[in-house]
C-alpha cells in the first residue's frame, strides 16, 4: 500500500498549532512593507536561512521578532486566511488554534483586533473551507502571573470565542506552578486548560501541570518517558500528547526523527497525536509530519489511523462533531 497516499487522504485534526508560527517568510515580508516595519534580515532568503535553532530559545527569539510585522485586523486575518487554506489542501477538517496575546498587547496591539482578525478568519474558514476550529489562549510562561491575569482579564468580552487557555514560550525555570491561580480564575469562567510540558522541561513539570493546572492535555510531554510512574498515570488517565515530531528534531529535542520517543509512546499505550506547532519554521505542516514518522518509524495503516483517531477523540469537539469524522 502507498503510505503516502493514505497520509493524503487521512482526516487530520490539528491540536497544537501557534497561529504566529504560520508565517511564512514571504508573507511577513508582505507584512513589513505594508505596514512600514524595518526587518533584520535582508530578504526572504536570508530569513529562511536564519530558520537553524539549536534548542527552543534560539527559535523563540526569532518567533517574537517575527510578530512585529503584525499589526492591523486585516494582518491576523490573513496570516489565519493563508494557514487554513494550506491544511484545507492537506485534508485537515478541524484544528485547535493557539494565540500568543501577550506577544501583540505588549507592543500596542489591541486584543480586540487580534482576536477580531483571527476569529474572522476561522468563521470564513468553517463555511468557505469545511474546517471547523477552537481557539486557546496561551499566557507566555517566562512573563509573570499579574500580566498573564491581566490577559485573562483582556480577554473577558470575548470569552465566547475561547475554549481555553494554554502555556507556552520558555519552559525551563517557568513550571506550571507558576500559574496555579490564573489557571484556576480560567477554569472558573467555565475555560478548559493545557499546558507545554516536557518539550524542554522535566517531567516534574508535567506533574504539575496535571495536578496544579488540572490540563486536559499536554502539549509536547514527549519527556514523559523518563518517568515509569508518570507514563503510567497518563496511560490509565487517556491523557492526550500533542506530539509535534518535525518541531522536536528542528529544536534538537531529538537528534534526528529517527530518535524521537513517539514510537516507544504508542508503544506504551500513550494517546500521542501529531502536530506541527509552528509550521512556518520548522518545515512542514500536518502531511510533512505524517510523512516524517511514517518514514522513520515505517508506520502502516494502523498505526497512521490510530494517531489519526487519537486526535479526533483528544480534540476538543462535541460527540457528534466527533462522530461525523471518523
Ligand atoms: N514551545 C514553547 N513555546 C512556543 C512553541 C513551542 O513549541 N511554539 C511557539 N511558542
Ligand atoms: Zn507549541
Amino acid at each position: 500500500m502507498d503510505m503516502g497516499a493514505l497520509i493524503a487522504r487521512l482526516p487530520k485534526v490539528e491540536l497544537h498549532l501557534h497561529i504566529e508560527g504560520t508565517l511564512e517568510p514571504e508573507q511577513l515580508f508582505a507584512f513589513a512593507k505594508r505596514n512600514g516595519v524595518a526587518l533584520s534580515h535582508p530578504s526572504v532568503e536570508a530569513l529562511r536561512a536564519a530558520y537553524d535553532f539549536h534548542n527552543l530559545q534560539s527559535f523563540l527569539d526569532l518567533y517574537y521578532q517575527g510578530t512585529a510585522v503584525l499589526q492591523t485586523e486585516l494582518d491576523f486575518y490573513e496570516l489565519t486566511m493563508a494557514y487554513l487554506e494550506r491544511v484545507a489542501a492537506q485534508g485537515v477538517v478541524h484544528t485547535e488554534i493557539f494565540f500568543d496575546p501577550q506577544s501583540h498587547t505588549d507592543r500596542g496591539i489591541a486584543f480586540g483586533t487580534v482576536i477580531d482578525g483571527i476569529t474572522r478568519a476561522l468563521t470564513e474558514g468553517e463555511q468557505r473551507l469545511g474546517v471547523s476550529s477552537k481557539l486557546i489562549l496561551c499566557f507566555l510562561r517566562h512573563l509573570d502571573e499579574d500580566a498573564a491575569f491581566a490577559t485573562l482579564r483582556q480577554a473577558e468580552p470575548y470569552l465566547d470565542r475561547i475554549v481555553a487557555v494554554g502555556l507556552d514560550s520558555s519552559e525551563v525555570g517557568h513550571p506550571p506552578s507558576k500559574f496555579e491561580r490564573v489557571f484556576s480564575a480560567a477554569r472558573e469562567h467555565g475555560l478548559l486548560t493545557v499546558a507545554h510540558a516536557g518539550e524542554e522541561g522535566p517531567p516534574e513539570y508535567i506533574w504539575e501541570a496535571l495536578d496544579l493546572l488540572k490540563v486536559s492535555r499536554i502539549d509536547h510531554g514527549v519527556r514523559c518517558v523518563e518517568d515509569a510512574n508518570l507514563v503510567a498515570r497518563l496511560v490509565e488517565e487517556k491523557m492526550p500528547l500533542t506530539v509535534c515530531p518535525l518541531s522536536n528534531t528542528r529544536l534538537c529535542v531529538f537528534p534526528d526523527m529517527r530518535a524521537h520517543t513517539l514510537k516507544q509512546m504508542l508503544d506504551a499505550g500513550l494517546k500521542a497525536t501529531i502536530n506541527s506547532d509552528d509550521p512556518a519554521y520548522f518545515g512542514g505542516y500536518m502531511t510533512e509530519n505524517f510523512t516524517a514518522v511514517q518514514e522513520a518509524f515505517d508506520f502502516g495503516p494502523e498505526e497512521l489511523l490510530a494517531l489519526s483517531l487519537n486526535s479526533v477523540e483528544a480534540s476538543f469537539l462535541d460527540a457528534g462533531a466527533k462522530a461525523r469524522i471518523t
